[in-house]
């Protein structure tokens, strides 16, 4: 087991920023920033129900995930044309790179752009080269993710699938979310039988606000790699279990949760019972231009609040690698690279 080097406590948000680490839950729509939405509404001649970028902002208060979801895809609105999926794109992983982000798989939704008629081929190609200048410029692995809208029918997965097959090297693997309450993983069985037959990886949001039964479809029915949020997984020991032996990973998202009034407070937040359990739990930000930070601010609040110690600060970044879909040898150059970065500070002790 490798030996966590002593880290003074005023040290360790400095050491959470500056740690190597993989983002594996952002929904790139969710990275929208105010400010650019009234840049593409300007540029796009789409108009806007709030008079200034203050005004958007003042309204980022929520009650549950729906009441998000509605100013979130009213936001997406603004989203026209390749340049603009590019801008979001290039605007987040700036952000990631210097949050010493080193791999990022990226949701999207594309049926909230199909459905305003924006050509799949412009979305993905913008989102695409984003991610190809972004490894250029920043040695930065980028990955994008197709997520279905789990509100809308199966036949419209489907067709979505279809018209992204097309463009099948552009990404990695396929998601669920939006709506979770009464839209369960069984839904989706057929269509994610699919992708897996097109030898796509499988992820799946559940256990956000939805049932521990919602995490079983997932695993059982999807066959789901990962699970998104997942913290109501407490709920139910069984699962608990399943999760801790197979080392099913969870991507989750801290402020989203206190955001979205799923535990009522930061220090309510249960990831180090997941922790604890032995489960492979990452970081990650969700949909940080909507909930108050993007992945570093997700580590530093949590360990405040938690009171965290900088072993969880290793376990976790470690995790992020773990879990993510890239090939053998990479995770351990990253893990590698890591435990470099955490030798380092036992020199400057
Ligand atoms: N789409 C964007 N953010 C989401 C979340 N937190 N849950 C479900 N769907 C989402
Ligand atoms: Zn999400």
């Amino acid at each position: 087991m490798f030996k966590i080097p002593h880290i003074a406590p005023d040290r360790l948000p400095s050491v959470l920023r500056l740690m190597p680490k993989a983002e594996l839950h952002v929904h790139i729509e969710g990275t929208l920033e105010p400010e650019l939405i009234f840049k593409l509404a300007q540029r796009n001649h789409v108009s806007l129900p709030y008079a200034s970028v203050e005004a958007l902002r003042a309204a980022y208060q929520f009650s549950d995930l729906q009441s998000f979801l509605d100013l979130y895809y009213a936001g997406a609105s603004v989203l026209l044309h390749e340049q603009d999926f590019f801008d979001m794109a290039w605007a987040y992983l700036d952000k990631a790179a210097a949050d010493n982000v080193v791999h990022a798989e990226i949701f999207f939704d594309p049926q909230t752009h199909t459905a305003r008629g924006v050509p799949m081929e412009t979305l993905i190609k913008g989102l695409h080269h984003a991610c190809q200048r972004a490894h250029q410029e920043f040695g930065l692995s980028a990955k994008l993710i197709l997520c279905f809208l789990r509100h809308l029918s199966e036949e419209d997965a489907f067709a979505t699938l279809e018209a992204a097959l097309p463009f099948r090297h552009y990404f990695i693997g396929v998601g669920l979310d939006s709506s979770e309450l009464g839209h369960p993983p069984a839904k989706f069985e057929r269509v994610f039988a699919r992708c897996r037959e097109l030898g796509l990886h499988v992820v799946a949001h559940a256990g956000e606000e939805g049932p521990p039964e919602y995490i079983h479809q997932a695993l059982d029915l999807l066959k789901a790699e990962r699970i998104d949020h997942g913290v109501q997984a407490v709920r139910d020991p069984a699962l608990m279990q399943r999760l801790a032996e197979e080392r099913v990973p969870l991507t989750v998202c801290p402020l989203s949760n206190i955001k979205l009034c799923v535990f009522p407070t930061l220090a309510q937040h249960n990831l180090k019972s997941l922790l604890d359990a032995g489960l492979c739990v990452t970081v990650n930000s969700d949909d940080p231009a909507y909930f108050g930070g993007y992945v570093n601010e997700n580590y530093v609040e949590l360990f405040a609040a938690l009171g965290l110690e900088p072993r969880h600060a290793y376990q976790l970044a470690f995790n992020s690698f773990e879990a993510s879909f890239a090939d053998a040898a990479q995770k351990k150059a990253w893990e590698h690279g890591l435990k470099a970065f955490f030798e380092r500070l036992r020199e400057q002790d």
